[in-house]
């Protein structure tokens, strides 16, 4: 079997950052040797990479992307160019949706996206999100099960998927010890009403945030947050936004609450809802919606504090045609980060505010794998996971931007931006698929991904 060495990195094993060198092989973590070790003479022939002066991490794991839809207006990225992006950025496995249409089968739906994502280039995983018809849809999770899922989301807003509150109370009973879900927390009525409110006049981008306002947020989460602690289940908020979540979490966790958890992404922590006044507001929509600078602040703490668990990114890009020129309730929602998603906190985490490289494997890599069943394969450098890896330089600083961008998309909104550091090489089942900003990645090379119950 051929074998690559890797030399003279600091090396993320167990909870640790040493000097090591990794020998990959097979697609996985063969050893984990002292970094005085000679693995020219314990494996002749093996291939070198130096990586002196390198962090070498488990690779990104992404949990909450879209790569691409069904739908009239196209998500720019698909599995491909998504993947791409991913790989660009050191995330190496992502959990992307199956989303089914009114009405559709649940098996059949999540056929039909395995077979959408024939051209993945990273390891992916799926979420089954149930819709209205989940009544249908419960005594099917045995099945879904058994096709590899056990990742399941609810959303409380959007056409076919709007669930209340006594609905994600039922939905929790049946998934509860089975798998775990994941709430996309808006409330509709609330958002319905401010519609009205807003209704002549505010027809700007503007208008998302406040017809959105973080109340809808809280009310979602708490609602949320109580179904679940009666029913049993574990569940992670997706996409926070606000400052009212995170104190929720900090309430739950008094309590002793391990089963709640919280996501977010990048944007809610750069960007505040000042980036949709203007003709190019359009750019910055998604949902939730940007926020205050107290709330991104409060974000970021949440980061440095890990009551944040999982950071990923809910990429899901559209090119600028799509978005400029509609009004606040018919732009498509979404934006860009899973090629900026390591990179941003690197710098802005690690490097700037001086949370732990451990912390920054957790928040970014760990956490994700345990909670959808992906680890010790995956988020672990360890004997047996997978060589999947990323290198990080912390030295130097350079500009994120459309140049060099590896997505489909025609625009970032993190165009511009000033990082520390940088991710200089991306390694997955043992290859290197990007080096210094090039990937090589080939289409197809990445695979479903079945996973297990999820891990505490
Ligand atoms: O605006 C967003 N977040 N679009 C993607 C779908 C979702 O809500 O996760
Ligand atoms: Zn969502």
């Amino acid at each position: 079997m051929e074998k690559t060495a890797i030399i003279h990195g600091i090396v993320a094993a167990g909870d640790r950052m040493e000097k090591a060198i990794l020998i990959l092989g097979g697609g996985k973590i063969q050893a984990i040797l002292d970094p005085g070790a000679d693995p020219s003479r314990l494996y002749p022939g093996c291939r070198i990479i130096d990586a002196a002066g390198q962090y070498v991490l488990p690779g990104g794991v992404d949990g909450h992307v879209h790569f691409g839809n069904t739908d009239e207006v196209p998500i720019a990225d698909d599995f491909f160019t998504g993947s791409l992006a991913a790989l660009a950025g050191g995330t190496t496995t992502v959990v992307d949706f199956c989303e089914p249409p009114p009405g559709a089968d649940p098996l059949a739906c999540i056929e039909g996206r395995k077979a959408f994502a024939k051209d993945s280039a990273v390891d992916y995983a799926l979420h089954y999100s149930f819709t209205e018809n989940y009544r249908q849809e419960l005594p099917r999770i045995p099945e879904i099960l058994a096709a590899g899922i056990s990742a399941f989301k609810v959303y409380t807003v959007y056409p076919n998927m709007t669930l209340q509150p006594g609905d994600l109370y039922c939905i929790m009973e049946a998934v509860a010890g089975r798998g775990t879900l994941l709430v996309h927390a808006e409330e509709n009525s609330l958002i319905e009403c401010m519609k009205e409110r807003y209704r002549t006049g505010k027809e700007d981008m503007t208008a998302l945030a406040l017809t959105r306002p973080n109340l809808s947020e809280q009310m979602a989460v708490e609602a949320a947050a109580a179904a679940a602690k009666l029913a049993g289940a574990k569940i992670c908020i997706a996409h926070v936004s606000c400052k009212e979540t995170v104190e929720i979490l900090a309430r739950e966790r008094r309590a002793g609450n391990r089963d709640f958890i919280l996501e977010s992404c990048p944007h809610y922590m750069q960007f505040t809802s000042e980036k949709l006044s203007g003709p190019e507001g359009a750019l910055y929509t998604m949902n939730p919606p940007l926020r205050s600078r107290a709330d991104a602040d409060r974000l970021m703490d949440a980061v440095l504090g890990e009551e944040i668990s999982i950071l990923s990114t809910d990429h899901c890009p559209f090119l600028k045609s799509h978005k400029l020129g509609k009004t606040y309730d018919t732009v498509p929602c979404g934006v860009d980060g899973v090629q900026i998603r390591l990179p941003y906190y690197f710098s802005e985490a690690v490097l700037k505010r001086g949370l732990s490289m451990d912390a920054f494997i957790r928040l970014t890599s760990t956490n994700a794998a345990k909670f959808y069943g992906l680890y010790p394969r995956k988020g672990s450098i360890a004997v047996g996971s997978d060589a999947d890896l990323v290198f990080f330089d912390p030295e130097g600083s350079w500009t994120y931007g459309t140049d060099t961008q590896a997505g489909a998309a025609d625009y970032s909104i993190y165009e511009g931006l000033r990082l520390r550091g940088r991710c200089t090489r991306t390694i997955k089942g043992g290859r290197t698929v990007m080096e210094n900003g090039i990937v090589s990645a080939q289409k197809g090379g990445g695979r479903f991904l079945r996973a297990a119950m999820p891990k505490a």
